[in-house]
């Protein structure tokens, strides 16, 4: 049986560090790190996660304003936002929740974020540090740099040796995870919806990280014995089981099977979910630090 990493524990610690930093930010300059989310819409998920970002700002004790507004805004009403967010001194971090209703340009929004408030770390100038192996002067991603945490738990900090497998190229997770994993020695593949014979490829790695958006995709016989598996698909799939009409989460991961072959695997819940929160609240703290204050 697998090791079962626990995000929640990993994810506890770093708000418990942020919240700590923020108190002695307060006393030495009067002022508390500034997070406002722009949510567009009202698909229920994307609400779910907008108000456990909110929520968790609050705990750390940050001045948190959440944005809720209309599927039918238009781009430059969007725009106008974003700029005044960009302006406000009280603002050091900005995330726009995705995705975006279809007739807006995300795009154009996420770059409209000024890069020093950019928490989600989707700016070019943010994307290109990281791509460039520069991990401290910008904002990374919150969920690969979460991800990275947990890998570096099992692994340590050096990945020289290791094959690697990220299956997703998206800019929010598959290609920044890629990129740390290679920033960490590891050898990388990225594999996508194009890539063929995913199982093989899977098989033949140390570490693999699966980001599809697909239930329990990721088989047993996916997996190399003794590898790590790290689930970062969040599905709402029916659960009959819990009763009529009754729903439940479960990750890319077939997370029982893989359990029995893979050294060490996250859950769904309480896996990389809480991380990408933690990191979200860890990126708006260096936000908000004053230039050269560690
Ligand atoms: N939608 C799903 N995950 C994320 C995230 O990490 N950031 C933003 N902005 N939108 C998301």
């Amino acid at each position: 049986m697998a090791l079962i990493i626990d995000g929640k524990t990993a994810g506890a610690d770093i708000i418990a560090n942020v919240t700590n930093a923020v108190l002695k930010l307060e006393a030495s300059h009067q002022r508390k790190p500034g997070l406002a989310v722009v949510i567009v819409g009202d698909d229920p998920a994307s609400h779910a996660y907008v108000a456990a970002k909110s929520r968790m700002a609050k705990k750390c004790g940050f001045h948190s304003v959440q944005h809720t507004l209309p599927a039918n805004i238009t781009q430059s009403e969007l725009l106008s936002l974003i700029a005044r967010l960009n302006s406000d001194p009280e603002i050091d971090g900005i995330l726009v929740q995705l995705p975006l209703p279809k007739h807006l340009n995300g795009e154009k929004v996420i770059q409209a974020v000024l890069p020093e408030k950019d928490v989600d770390g989707l700016h070019v100038v943010n994307a290109g540090k990281v791509a460039t192996g520069d991990l401290t002067t910008g904002l990374v991603p919150c969920t690969p740099a979460g991800t990275m945490l947990l890998i570096q738990q099992i692994h340590g900090s050096d990945l020289s040796g290791l094959n690697a497998l990220v299956i997703g190229r998206s800019n929010l997770f598959g290609r920044p995870m890629a990129q740390l994993l290679l920033n960490a020695n590891a050898t990388v593949m990225i594999a996508h919806s194009k890539s063929r014979n995913l199982p093989s490829l899977a098989r033949q790695v140390d570490i693999l990280v699966a980001a599809v958006g697909r239930p329990q995709m990721v088989r047993a016989d996916w997996v190399k014995p003794g590898a790590t598996v790290i689930d970062v698909g969040i599905n709402r799939v029916a659960a009959p089981e819990k009763g009529e009409g009754k729903t439940k989460l479960v990750g890319d991961v077939d997370f029982e099977e893989v359990a029995a072959v893979a050294g060490a695997v996250t859950p769904v819940p309480g896996g990389v979910g809480p991380m990408t929160i933690a990191m979200l609240m860890a990126n708006t703290l260096n936000a908000a630090r004053p230039k050269g204050c560690a």
